[in-house]
């Protein structure tokens, strides 16, 4: 019998500013999904991080069920209404549209979600994002199921050995591609080390797969805000589940991916770079410069339609050292200001309030004759350097 996880989650409101979630909306979430997903959901689990509300939900209809996205979509306005009447700031943010329509992608909240065959036990970990992006999720989840540095289950689990496939979504063009690790490594890398436009949608197992074969293990949400709106309204704030043991990553492997804090976009005004810190529940606030970028992971086992947990799994000393190593990294990255690679590449400004500020300069700017003959000189130089 097949099982269906749905993770939505949506930034509905904040205070003071975009640093965490108002408890009692959160709770009118809670209570509308309780009330309303009672003959729909077999169990779910109310989150949140930072200023994103996270709803896990289980239920047996398959992906892509109008009544279990319309369920969410509904259980956030009415927190919205809520959020709105507190005077919450951005309420009702992610909810881009004025009514459902069937089908809530493309419509603001992020959305993750597969349909499994429970194994006898079936842990799995939900990852909840702050303060970043969907490509934020391509490091981790490469390092959980390619490479042997993070997980020597690959190299020494029989039935992981013959590696992974990844399911790259190109979200400029809109497309996709499936690649298989360890064969086409080198060139997943290739692809997903631009965050900005590859993203790692989903892991499948391969067809041999002697456990779980042709199975979906991971799923992150894609969505792009901005995408949708055609301006900066908030950002794409990602959340991703993990399926782990008995021939996938184990939980400690997919763990120790965000042992090292990289660095992700997205972070104050969805305009800057920096750590992703690992942080407990209780850490799951953005004060400082609105971050840093923040992950908590919740840990469930699921059996018969019924979820355990969760352990809050990042709330852990072994993680201080990867803490203490992002705030360094921030009080580095904090004395650039506004300049690159601190503040993000200017492509990726064009969605935000900037060309609105620089548009006034537009006619001023005059020819500079020489600038050509310049590139080609350089050129040449390079030349005579070989
Ligand atoms: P399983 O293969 O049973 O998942 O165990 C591996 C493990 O957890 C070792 O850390
Ligand atoms: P959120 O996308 O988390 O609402 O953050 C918006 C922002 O610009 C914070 O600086
Ligand atoms: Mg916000
Ligand atoms: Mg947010």
């Amino acid at each position: 019998m097949k099982a269906t996880i749905t993770h939505i989650k949506a930034d509905i409101g904040s205070l003071p500013g975009h640093t965490t979630v108002y408890g009692p909306v959160v709770e009118a979430v809670r209570k509308y999904v309780k009330e309303k997903g009672e003959s729909l959901l077999s169990d779910f689990h109310i989150s949140y991080v930072g200023d994103d509300i996270q709803i896990t939900m289980v239920h047996n209809k398959g992906v892509d069920c109008p009544e279990i996205h319309e369920l969410a979509w509904n259980a956030f306005k009415s927190g919205t209404d809520l959020a709105r009447k507190v005077g919450l700031y951005g309420a009702g943010q992610d909810l881009l549209k004025d009514s459902f329509s069937g089908n809530i992608k493309g419509m603001g909240p992020g959305i993750a979600e597969m349909e499994i065959t429970p194994r006898k036990s079936e842990p799995f970990i939900v990852y909840m994002m702050d303060k970043t992006e969907p490509g934020a999720f391509n490091y981790p989840i490469f390092k959980m199921f390619a490479d042997p540095y993070n997980t020597p289950g690959l190299v020494i689990d029989s039935n992981m050995h013959d590696g992974f496939i990844f399911e790259i979504w190109d979200i400029v063009e809109a497309k996709r591609i499936f690649l298989s690790a360890p064969e086409h490594m080198y060139d997943i890398l290739g692809m997903i080390g631009s965050k900005g436009r590859y993203v790692i949608k989903r892991v499948h197992t391969k067809p041999n797969h002697e456990k779980l074969p042709d199975e979906n293990v991971a799923v992150i949400t894609t969505d792009k805000l901005s995408f949708i709106a055609g301006e900066y309204v908030g950002k794409d704030d990602p959340a991703g589940i993990v399926r782990i043991q008995s021939g996938l990553p184990a939980s400690g492997e997919a763990m120790e991916a965000f042992s090292h804090p990289y660095l992700v976009s997205g972070w104050m005004r969805g305009s800057f770079n920096g750590p992703l810190m690992p942080v407990a529940m209780k850490d799951a606030k953005m004060t400082r410069f609105d971050g840093p970028p923040r992950v908590v992971g919740l840990g469930f086992v699921l059996k018969d339609g019924k979820l355990a947990g969760p352990v809050d799994m990042f709330d852990d000393p072994a993680f201080d050292g990867a803490r203490r190593t992002a705030v360094k990294v921030v009080d580095y990255l904090r004395r650039m200001g506004p300049f690159e690679p601190h503040r993000v590449p200017e492509e990726d400004m064009e969605y935000t309030t900037l060309p609105r500020v620089l548009e006034k300069y537009k006619g001023q700017f005059e020819a500079v004759p020489d600038i050509q003959k310049k590139k080609k000189e350089v050129k040449l130089s390079t030349k005579d350097v070989d």
